[in-house]
């Protein structure tokens, strides 16, 4: 498909003339002058209110930015995504993680090369169900550690804590992710290797830091008097060939056309299935599924992905705002930030577009954040008054699942005061004292935190992210820049024990004198 890139399209030019006009866009001048902007600027989907009227954007900003979407084939793009076209060009690779929580019954005229993808899928979902729901009825199992990295690690960690009060009583979650062995040390000691259960899980089973723990595990396993391999070890992995040669016999398999930052719907999904049930997972894949079904249909006006993808490249590329906060008002989503970051950084986070050219404007924004309250007692000093512009995207509840009388009203209250104060500022001549106000923020609001929001809140980040990247001309699913520190670091590692600095760089060489000395 040959899609322009979103600075080669008459909306762009036409997007720098207008930011020039509104580039004093003040946000309380804005609501004084329109009484209906909270209506319009705001956006319900499938188990997602999102208020977007606290944004630098006006009508023409957004009309412009929709034309830009029309102009770069935005609805092509995800029209070819959700049918299986190899989209990932540098990987020669299809982006079906859509599919993976599809229905039973593909609808009638869904392509006819999906059937076969579909029909594995279905086939290897319900074996993972089946055997999460048999390890929840295994008394004898009360420690589940998930052993994976990055995408093996983030999103069931995220979403186990989520769901915690969906989550089986009597097993306990544990997810090992770093080579450090202070984190798997700490852990071993607090099980037992009757009643322990180890998940290893890796897209490629290649990843030096997950196969180094998976050997430590099994280690302590054996030692410990462990005998049954097959009952206490299970593999999440696309390639169950190196599963099998690493000795684990009990595979759940996913395959190459499902992203490892966007697999938490897969195999990979398996600590969350045992924890929340196959009840409660295929209702997260639900809510996924209504907020993919959303981005397919709503027109891209009122489409919220759409939506917050095109004010994500409005603010990167004409603000030209470097970061985005994202602060969800609910401990249970404390996780969500470093799962965000890797969706979005490690998708996002190119200089080149498909044909290889250097970008000639800025790609992803740095993610970071905290739950609040919390953030607001380190942070948000500098989001209040510090020198650069930060947009916020807050994340909130309405109904509390704990009946602690007070709490949620106050944490709710927070929310909408720091949104507040951001945008009205306060007057005090210019002084210590002094808010300049205008700062942006989203609002997203969920009514209950359940597996099926939870599922669409995940699934309309995804989509977002999809939505700025189409646009930019970039690949989206590939993460080649993670691959040289991989390779530097195989060839560093016998160094430490040589001492060996022939041809290295002497601040590097400096420092690995410096490792070895007694
Ligand atoms: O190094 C980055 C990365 O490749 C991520 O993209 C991926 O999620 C993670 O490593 C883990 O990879 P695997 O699941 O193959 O072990």
């Amino acid at each position: 498909m040959n899609r322009p890139r979103c600075d080669q399209t008459p909306a762009w030019a036409l997007l720098q003339q207008h930011f020039q006009q509104v580039r004093g866009f003040d946000l309380r001048e804005a609501f004084a002058a329109d009484a209906q902007r909270f209506e319009r600027f705001s956006q319900k989907a499938p188990h997602v209110f999102a208020d977007l009227s606290k944004n630098r954007i006006d009508d023409q900003a957004e009309a412009l930015l929709l034309q830009l979407a029309r102009e770069c084939g935005l609805a092509e793009h995800r029209d070819a995504m959700f049918a299986g076209e190899p989209i990932n060009a540098t990987e020669g690779r299809a982006v079906l993680h859509t599919l993976l929580r599809a229905p039973d019954e593909l609808p009638p005229g869904a392509p006819a090369g999906l059937a076969a993808h579909h029909a594995e899928m279905l086939a290897t979902r319900e074996a993972m169900l089946a055997y999460a729901e048999q390890v929840r009825a295994d008394a004898a199992i009360t420690d589940v550690v998930n052993i994976g990295i990055g995408g093996s690690d983030l999103g069931p960690k995220m979403a186990v804590a989520a769901l915690d009060d969906f989550v089986v009583p009597g097993k306990r979650f544990h997810f090992v992710s770093n080579v450090d062995g202070h984190e798997l040390a700490a852990l071993l000691p607090r099980l037992k290797p009757a009643s322990t259960l180890f998940l290893i899980a890796s897209k490629t089973f290649t990843t030096a830091e997950t196969l180094t723990n998976a050997r430590s595990a099994r280690r302590w396993f054996e030692q410990g008097g462990g005998r049954d391999v097959a009952r206490h070890f299970a593999a999440l992995t696309t390639n169950v060939a190196a599963a099998r040669a690493f000795g684990i016999t009990t595979s759940f398999g996913f395959w190459d056309w499902v992203g490892g930052r966007y697999s938490l719907w897969s195999a990979i999904g398996l600590p969350l299935a045992i924890a929340i049930g196959a009840q409660g997972f295929r209702a997260l894949l639900a809510g996924a599924h209504a907020m993919d079904r959303h981005f397919c249909e709503a027109p891209l006006a009122a489409n919220l992905p759409v939506r917050l993808g095109l004010l994500d490249l409005w603010y990167r590329n004409f603000h030209g705002f470097t970061s985005r906060n994202i602060a969800p008002y609910h401990s249970a989503l404390r996780y969500v930030p470093a799962y965000l970051q890797q969706l979005e950084m490690e998708s996002n986070g190119k200089r080149v577009d498909l044909r290889g050219q250097a970008l000639p404007f800025g790609s992803s924004p740095v993610l970071w954040g905290e739950p609040g309250t919390n953030g607001q007692h380190a942070f948000f000093q500098m989001l209040h008054q510090g020198t650069d512009v930060i947009p916020l995207e807050f994340v909130a509840v309405r109904q509390a699942s704990h009946a602690l009388d007070g709490h949620h009203a106050q944490l709710l209250a927070n929310a909408l005061a720091q949104a507040q104060a951001l945008m009205l500022g306060k007057s005090d001549a210019g002084g210590h004292r002094h808010f300049t106000g205008n700062r942006p923020s989203s609002f997203l609001l969920l009514d209950r935190l359940t597996p099926e929001s939870l599922g669409a809140l995940i699934a309309l980040q995804e989509h977002r992210v999809f939505v700025s990247g189409s646009l930019w001309g970039i690949n989206s699913f590939d993460q080649w820049g993670v691959e040289l520190g991989k390779v530097l670091a195989r060839d560093i590692e016998p160094r430490l024990a040589s001492g060996d600095l022939a041809g290295l760089d002497g601040s590097t060489a400096g420092l690995l004198t410096r490792l070895r000395a007694a």
